[in-house]
């Protein structure tokens, strides 16, 4: 094999094209285990990385891809097996190593999960990174003392794909959940995955500057960060956990102290990049059964790997709902 496709985003002027092209195997880094990927799935990280954003990916070409999963074919390493079925999702992939946006990667060993064997290679980017953070999420709520009968759980950009895994999971786990979405025209749909109610997002964006609001939710799962995120805090009731996994509305969070000295409010941090592999190994093995969504088919479409770059822009302007997983060879 001296070639294969991949998604290649490219850097000329300043400005960032990007196109399925046949490249050389030597576009591959040079690490330990070959992987034939067999699917991968499309994350806002990705949409950033295809746009040029330096703060993901530094240089130019590059194939985006934060997860992919599939069979390997070659490895250097003792620990992954030749033929072996894995999941790869996160560390640096993707990001300034070349991602799953094509027929092949190339990875260290130790970023490598063997798929669990109640999972399909299908069911694993179904779920990818966006479940894996949701269930990091929930893991680390649950550590800190969350349980259903404390009350409803809020998730913000429910519609998106780690805030509709995380309605999905939190249902599966017996909460109660409050969907916050912009998109009235899917409060039908993330009705059927888990959420007991949907509430529009401007809803749970409170701009007064108050410290404290009345309380509204047992705890949270954010998207979407800046006031949004500040909201929940100053809304959760006592001992409740707010567990903060991304920025798509904002990266600031300006606040008091108050939730935390006054109501004992947890602000947990979820990191799924650099989970470490034994951590990571055993979340793998509870989203393939207690925290697998009922129904993951419903939470994904199925696109190709020439119809990914179409997708970007949906993701970037939060358009898109669910998961969007490729189908790869
Ligand atoms: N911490 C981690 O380890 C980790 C892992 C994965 C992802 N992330 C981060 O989590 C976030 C979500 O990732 P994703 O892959 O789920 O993205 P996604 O599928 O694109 O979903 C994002 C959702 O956020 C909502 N949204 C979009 N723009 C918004 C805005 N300006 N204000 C408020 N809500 C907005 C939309 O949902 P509604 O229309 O339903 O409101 C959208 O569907 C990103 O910031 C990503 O970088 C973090």
């Amino acid at each position: 094999m001296d070639t294969y496709k991949a998604l290649v985003v490219r850097e000329k002027e300043g400005r960032f094209s990007r196109a399925v092209e046949e490249v050389p195997i030597s576009f591959l880094p040079k690490n330990e285990v070959l992987i034939k990927v067999a699917y991968a799935g499309l994350n806002y990280k990705d949409a950033l990385s295809a746009s040029g954003h330096k703060g993901i990916t530094r240089e130019f070409p590059h194939t985006p891809g934060v997860d992919a999963a599939g069979e390997v074919v070659e490895t250097e390493s003792s620990l992954v097996a030749s033929g072996q079925k894995v999941i790869v999702t996160s560390y640096d992939l993707g990001m300034n190593t070349k991602g799953g946006f094509a027929e092949y990667i190339r990875v260290p060993a130790k970023w490598v999960v063997p798929l669990p064997d109640e999972l399909s290679l299908q069911d694993s980017m179904a779920m990818g990174t966006a479940a894996f953070t949701a269930a990091l999420a929930v893991d680390k709520m649950e550590r800190a003392g969350q349980r259903p009968e404390m009350g409803e759980i809020v998730v913000t950009g429910a519609s998106g794909g780690v805030g509709s895994m995380a309605v999905a999971i939190l249902a599966k786990k017996g909460y109660r959940v409050i969907a916050s979405s912009g998109k009235q025209e899917q409060y039908s749909w993330l009705k059927s995955i888990g959420a007991k109610r949907c509430i529009n997002r401007d809803g749970v964006c409170d701009e007064s500057g108050r410290p404290l609001l009345s309380p509204r939710w047992a705890g949270g799962i954010d998207t979407v960060g800046g006031d949004t995120l500040h909201t929940l805090i100053k809304s959760c009731s006592k001992e409740g956990s707010i567990a903060v996994c991304g920025l798509v509305g904002s990266y600031e969070l300006k606040m008091t102290v108050y939730p935390l000295i006054l109501n004992g409010v947890n602000i947990l941090g979820i990191d799924s990049a650099e989970t470490p592999l034994t951590h990571r190994k055993s979340i793998w093995a509870k989203l393939a059964k207690e925290y697998k969504p009922k129904s993951v088919a419903s939470l994904t479409k199925i696109v190709t790997l020439d119809e990914i770059p179409t997708y970007m822009d949906e993701i970037l302007n939060g358009e898109t709902a669910g998961r969007i997983i490729a189908k790869i060879s």
